[in-house]
């Protein structure tokens, strides 16, 4: 997955040696999976966590759970009071990482759905005050992105982040290459994010701010 230098650099200095020990645990217990390379990168993880603990979010919620490594570290991020609203359409690999999420001492705080993503968003929206007032965490079905950020900006209120993860796509930055050199099987998700990525630059509800974390994370931060 790696292909920079740099890339194992910020992880192994700056990422592991501060990384929670839940965290590093259930990543252990993941790294077998043959889906693991799913998992938020460490790096992105950690800029997640310190997103999360700067607007101290009261209510988040995390679409994509897989076996729950950004779950867990965002309900070690926010405030003892805070909750998260999970929605993954496959209950068995959550169940992988609950073990852990139980050691932690966290699982009160997270409310798990098995469901398919934007039914459950529509849902929500049958509430029609914003009811998400910071942090939410995207990285699941990832040519819909376009799709799930209509909804996020109903969803979560002014002043709130919105983290679309994998936005550089596929762990080699394929959003930057041209699609010839792109395998066959990740061309579409590619092509989904740049349309994604050219519409966020014209929509002003939110500022914007894409780091070349991980696979990337694009930061939105809804203004109006
Ligand atoms: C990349 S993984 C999420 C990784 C997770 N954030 C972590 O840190 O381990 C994507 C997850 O999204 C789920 N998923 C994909 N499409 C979905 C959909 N349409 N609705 C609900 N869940 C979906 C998959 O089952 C998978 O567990």
């Amino acid at each position: 997955m790696y292909i920079l230098g740099w890339m194992q650099y910020i992880p192994e200095t700056s990422v592991y040696p501060r990384e929670p020990e839940p965290l590093k645990e259930l990543r252990n217990a993941t790294a077998t999976h043959p889906s693991a390379v799913f998992g938020t990168s460490p790096d992105a993880g950690q800029l997640i966590g310190m997103l999360l603990k700067t607007v101290n979010p009261k209510k988040t919620i995390e679409v994509g759970v897989f076996t729950g490594y950004s779950l867990l570290l965002t309900a070690l991020s926010i405030p003892p009071y805070s909750k998260i609203v999970a929605v993954d359409m496959n209950g068995e690999t959550y169940e992988i990482g609950l073990p852990f999420i139980k050691k932690a001492g966290v699982e009160h705080k997270i409310d798990f759905i098995h469901s398919q993503a934007l039914p459950f968003l529509d849902k929500l929206l049958e509430d029609p005050t914003p009811s998400t007032n910071l942090g939410s965490a995207l990285d699941a079905d990832k040519g819909n992105y376009i799709n799930y950020h209509e909804r996020m900006m109903k969803l979560v209120k002014v002043g709130g982040l919105v983290l679309y993860d994998n936005t550089l796509w596929g762990g080699r930055g394929f959003v930057a290459k041209p699609e010839e050199s792109v395998p066959m099987g990740k061309r579409e998700v590619r092509k989904a994010t740049i349309e994604f990525k050219k519409l966020l630059t014209t929509d002003h509800r939110v500022e914007i701010s894409h780091v070349p974390s991980g696979d990337g994370v694009l930061i939105c931060k809804r203004v109006s």
